[in-house]
């Protein structure tokens, strides 16, 4: 379901705090990576096994049902609108790499996971990567065309 209105101060500490634990799942991808194969934290890989999925949804649903048709407004222009069909179209390869992740990890700690360390190494940091570089195209597009000022006013 999409909004018709515009972001206020509360939506934007929350797409704030949303990137946050973003980064937050990207450096614990990145601690596990690098523990590969014989330093696991086998609690905070279940940990991570068991949010990536969840965190993704939440936070993709929350940008595409108010983030996106805001700066779609915004802007108003075919760029805009392209970029914003861009970050939609890295929610979905995300979503389903996140499903991935979640379903190899599980099977790792089960020690049932057909793949070799340095595969699921390759696997993460693909991920990690991917996501670290769409939330900065996401924090770029907010700062570019929703200044904070206006909003500041409307609380
Ligand atoms: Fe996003």
């Amino acid at each position: 379901m999409h909004t018709a209105r515009p972001l206020d101060r509360q939506d934007l500490a929350t797409l704030g705090r949303n990137h946050e634990d973003l980064l937050r799942l990207c450096r614990d991808l990145e601690d596990l990576a690098d523990s590969l194969p014989f330093a696991i934290d086998e609690a905070r890989c279940r940990h991570v096994a068991e949010q990536v999925v969840p965190l993704l949804t939440r936070t993709q649903e929350f940008e595409e049902q108010l983030l996106f048709p805001d700066l779609d407004r915004s802007a108003g222009s075919c760029f805009a609108a392209m970029m914003i069909e861009r970050l939609k179209n890295e929610h979905r390869c995300d979503r389903m790499a996140a499903e991935e992740i979640s379903l190899t990890l599980k099977a790792m700690l089960r020690g049932h996971c057909g793949l070799t360390f340095e595969t699921i190494g390759y696997m993460l940091r693909g991920f990690f990567e991917c996501v670290r570089r769409h939330v900065a195209s996401e924090k770029a597009m907010i700062n570019q065309l929703i200044p904070p000022e206006p909003r500041m006013a409307l609380a």
